[in-house]
Formats: structure tokens, sequence, C-alpha cells
């Protein structure tokens, strides 16, 4: 474990935010009607350095507690301080600060052909420790979300059970309830990044993360229930009530362990377009089992080779054989300060922060790198460090002004370690878009300026 630095002995940093609205509307209708080919994606790059350009050189606040002497902000009253404020429940459901606005969810343009079969990435940015404000989760459909009336849903489960039975909401949340804090990542999440560098901020490359409190019945309880025949079943298909009728099987080991029925996502029923009023909840496992709107569970004893799993969320393996049944999500890390897009204003002290997570079980150690994978000192692991659940990581730093390349390894607690971008491609190829974990690096340049970069 590294000191924490003495801030009081190195001046400050300051990073400038990313431009979060980078691509101009008419270039993005543009790409999403063709397509993002070569030309667009350059394109794509060089409008977002003009955006990152002309975003006004904000001066630098390198010595903010000295500058303070003589500063109106704290010798002369602000209005806020002067005047009554607005009523209790003005906004029954509180909102963001409007200062936090561009904070959002944001299309990667011409990445998806339609916008209900498509996705809306996390702003990882600008997050701070594990949890994901529900309204920021990313999103990720089939065939768009859909508002569905609590009293009008049912889950049925059937097959290799003694009983069918078809609770209503009200019947599931009498039972017994869990909550547990796990992250939920696309299989898909730095599905781009497998050829080379695609994106340029940590938003696109790894924003199909997220992570919540969920709450709900273990699956377990209602197979129990039902009297489902687990000597000899080996698996459960799931499936959901919007019209991409997602159905995903489950291994049975899974389903008996900590997969869970869920209607609560931190501390309130899941928003709409996360599956609202019922979804799966499948830690470790890619997002596409996670099914939404979840309406049936069925009870069998082989796969049931559905779409979703014989032809899609599959991975072309370097032989040419498609490997179908890919389930955990494995360690992985990513530095979100600095990272792409965000321009470091001056040398000095800065916080180097990211996130790490494996859907094998906890986070044992980040290490981080300054100079591209060459030298490696362990990150500070904050608390809390939970099972299948995202990690936050820390580690001080003083930038001299030189260029570096900044990367993050974790490891989880099988002693499994991130591979290196050359290290994945010896097992798997580089056909894929499925399940990318390979390590992230991040080039400052002399100017303070950070890009997204692959490094083998
Ligand atoms: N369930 C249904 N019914 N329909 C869907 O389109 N998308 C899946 C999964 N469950 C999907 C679904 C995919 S691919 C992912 S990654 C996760 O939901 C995304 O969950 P989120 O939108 O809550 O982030």
């Amino acid at each position: 474990m590294t000191r924490r630095q003495d801030t009081r002995s190195v001046p400050l940093g300051r990073l400038q935010k990313a431009p979060e609205n980078f691509v101009p509307s008419d270039l993005a209708t543009e790409i999403s009607r063709k397509g993002l080919d070569d030309a667009r994606r350059g394109f794509l790059k060089r409008s977002f350095m003009a955006a990152a350009a002309g975003f006004a050189s904000v001066p630098a606040l390198a010595h903010a507690a000295s500058a303070a002497h003589g500063d109106p902000m704290i010798l002369e009253p602000r209005p806020w301080s002067t005047q009554l404020g607005n009523p209790v429940a003005y906004q029954p459901y509180g909102q963001p600060s409007p200062y936090e606005a561009n904070l959002q969810r944001r299309q990667s343009p011409g990445l998806t052909q339609t916008d209900q079969a498509s996705v809306a990435f996390a702003p990882l940015q600008g997050f701070f420790g594990i949890i994901t404000p529900s309204g920021l989760h990313f999103e990720r459909h089939h065939q768009g979300w859909v508002n569905v009336d609590p009293e009008q849903h049912r889950l049925m489960i059937n097959g290799m059970v003694k009983e069918a039975k078809v609770y209503t909401m009200d019947d599931l949340m009498r039972l017994p309830a869990v909550s547990r804090m796990h992250f939920i990542e696309c299989g898909a999440n730095t599905g781009m990044e497998w050829g080379n560098s695609a994106v340029p901020t940590v938003q696109y490359t790894h924003g199909m993360l997220s992570c919540c409190e969920f709450t709900g019945v273990p699956l377990k309880v209602l197979l129990d229930d039902c009297g489902a025949d687990i000597k000899n079943a080996r698996y459960v298909l799931a499936e959901g009530n919007d019209g991409s009728s997602m159905t995903r099987t489950i291994n049975m080991d899974n389903a008996l362990d900590d997969v869970l029925v869920a209607w609560g996502m931190n501390g309130e029923m899941l928003r709409p377009e996360n599956g609202y009023p019922l979804r799966l909840v499948v830690p470790g496992v890619q997002g596409v089992s996670w099914v939404k709107w979840l309406r049936r569970i069925e009870v069998g004893d082989k796969p049931w080779a559905t779409k979703d799993e014989a032809v899609h969320y599959v991975d072309m393996m370097p032989d040419g054989i498609h490997r179908q049944y890919t389930s955990i999500q494995e360690c992985k890390s990513v530095i979100t300060s600095p990272s792409g897009g965000q321009v470091m204003m001056g040398k000095g002290f800065y916080n180097v922060s990211g996130l790490a997570w494996s859907g094998r079980g906890k986070i044992k150690q980040v290490d981080v790198s300054f100079d591209g994978g060459r030298n490696w000192k362990p990150a500070r692991l904050e608390t809390p460090v939970l099972d299948k659940c995202l990690t936050r990581f820390n580690i001080d730093w003083v930038w001299d002004g030189s260029p570096v390349i900044l990367q993050s390894r974790a490891t989880d607690s099988t002693g499994f370690v991130q591979p290196r971008y050359h290290q994945l491609r010896e097992v798997r190829g580089s056909r894929s878009i499925y399940h990318n974990n390979a390590i992230q690096s991040w080039k400052v340049a002399e100017t303070g300026e950070v890009f997204n970069v692959q490094m083998d």
C-alpha cells in the first residue's frame, strides 16, 4: 500500500472535464443514418478534439488556497445567503443540481441503427464511490423500454417443478427479501476496443457498467416454493416481457446460489428502463442474463439455445469456433480520472481514481502504472470491498509535466490478473466483440490532454 501524499508540500493539479457534448447534432444524425465507417470514426475523434480545444481554457487553480485572500466569493455575501430559499417538497422527487446537468448517460453516435435496440452509456468519469445513481444507470434494450403496470405483471414458474405457479407483484413482495450490492456489466462493454482505441472517453469505452444495491427474493426461495426438481434439472430459462422476448439460459448452480428476483434498486423500485417492476439479478454474470421485465422462469435439464445465446453474445475464438454460454464477467479495472478527453491543467498532485470488479469474487489488489506497464504501484482499495461488486481505488500521483501512459491492473480473490491486450488476444484472437477485459491505457501528453491509446 502506498503512503498518502502530503498535499501541503506539492501544488494541487487540476483536471478539466471531458467535453460531454462533443458531437455536433448534424454529425450525430449523419452517423446514425449511415453508420460509423473509418472516415466518420476519424471525424468523430477530430470533432471531439475540436470541442475539447474550444472548451475555454479555464484559469489554473494551482494555488486555490492562497488565492482565497481578497476573494469576493468569501468576502461578499452570495445571493443564496441573503434570501428565502425554496419551500420543502418544491420538487417532490429530488433532482440533481442544474449545475450538474451535463452528467448524462449518452448514446454513441452511429453505434446502432435504431434507438430502441441500442445502448446509453453511464458517465463513469463523473461518479464517486461505487454506487451508480439510478437515473444514470446504463441502458441496454433490444426492443426499447416499456412501462409495465405492476398490477398486470405476473411471474410464472414452470417446467421441471412439482407445481407450476403464477405470482403477482404483491405475492412476491411479501416473501423474505434480501438486499445486496452488485455490479452489472454488459458482455459487449469495451467491445469497440478489440481492434484498436475506438472512442475518446471512458463513458464510451467502459460505460456499459453500473453498480447498485438490489432488493428482491432469492430465486432459490421461489424454486423451492414450486418444488423444482433440482436433482435432475440443470438450468433455468429466464424470459422478459418486452417485445424482444429476451430469453437466457442460466446454470442451476447460479440459480441456487446468489440469483435474485429483484424489484428494488438503490432503495426504491426499479426504474422502468432497468426492468420495472421485476428483473433478474445474476451477480458476476454478463448483463444480458439479467432479464428485465421478468415474466417467466422455466426449469429444465438442457440449455435452450435461444437467439440471444446461440447467435448473439457468443465469442469468436481464434480457430473460428463460436464459444457460446460464456457467462462470467472476468476481473477488470479502469482509471476514470484522469481519463480520455480530460485535460490536466498543470503539474502537481493528482488523485488517480478508478473502478475494479470481478464476476468471480472480490477485488484483492489493483496496481497502477505511470509508464505504460513497466513499473506498478499498489493503489488504495476503498471500503467496502464486496463480492461481485465495484471496488473504488485511489492512488496519489505528482505529475511532473512529462508525457506518461496510465494503466490499472486488477487482481481478484481467485488470483486472476487482468490481462494486457496481447495476452487476451493470444487466447481469444481479435475477432470478438464480447468479453474484453484487457488493461486500458490513457496517454497523458505534455499539454496535459488525455487520450485513449491501445498498448499491447
Ligand atoms: N431484458 C429484456 N427483457 N430485454 C432486453 O433488451 N437487455 C439485456 C439485459 N436484460 C434486455 C434485458 C442486456 S443485453 C443487458 S446488458 C442488460 O439487460 C442491461 O440492463 P440495464 O438496461 O438495466 O442496464
